[in-house]
């Protein structure tokens, strides 16, 4: 069965190592997975005043959540949290009220930092709010991911290999969640 995983990288700087890691990502899918990106740089600020009629960059993403099989976020840590902008596509994504996009959606969540413990914090609180959308969080492995100068390569290759293999057996895990929940779904 082939699925298809919508990567969201919670980072909008032009050297992003999140949009790196995503790249190594992208290129380790095994077999039988696609993964697309599912980008958050066109959202406007999220507010309440648009629940009547949401403008078409929140459609689209709304919709893309939608079509894929699961959700992968990539994200830096930001003061211990999520960064503002990944909040705020979660948020386009939480409403309307009672049309989340993450209800029932297998999720994981990993990160990348230059520091040995980074995005354990950010990942914590993204759980969090994961939960509070009932989405189906993958659980292990967790991914704390320390991005060395030359970890990545400029077309995505992982120069480390056990680090490629963590990364492909993170990916490997989280497309045998997918088809778990399928197939709960099927005999619920
Ligand atoms: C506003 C801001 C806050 C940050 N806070 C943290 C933090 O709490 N923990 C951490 O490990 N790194 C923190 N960093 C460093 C980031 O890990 C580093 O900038 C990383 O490259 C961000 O990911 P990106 O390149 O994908 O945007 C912070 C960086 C910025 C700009």
């Amino acid at each position: 069965m082939t699925h298809r995983i919508g990567y969201i990288v919670g980072s909008i700087s032009s050297t992003s190592i999140n949009r790196r890691l995503a790249s190594a990502l992208v290129k380790l899918a095994p077999e039988g997975v696609e993964l697309v990106e599912i980008p958050i740089s066109g959202l406007g600020f999220y507010s309440p005043d648009h629940d009547a009629a949401y403008p078409p960059e929140a459609i689209a993403f709304k919709k893309a959540i939608d079509d894929v099989d699961g959700v992968l976020i990539v994200t830096p840590e930001y003061s211990r949290s999520i960064p503002g902008v990944l909040k705020n596509a979660l948020d386009w994504a939480a409403r309307p009220y009672g049309q989340g996009s993450f209800n029932g959606k297998p999720t994981a969540i990993i990160g990348g930092s230059g520091g040995g413990v980074g995005t354990a914090a950010a990942q914590q609180h993204l759980r969090a709010i994961l939960g509070h959308y009932n989405a189906v969080t993958m659980g292990q492995p967790e991914g704390f991911i320390q991005i060395t100068p030359g970890l990545i390569a400029d077309d995505g290759t992982v120069t480390v290999p056990s680090t490629a293999e963590f990364l492909a057996g993170f990916l490997q895990a989280f497309d045998l969640m997918i088809s778990r929940v399928e197939a709960a779904r099927r005999h619920a």
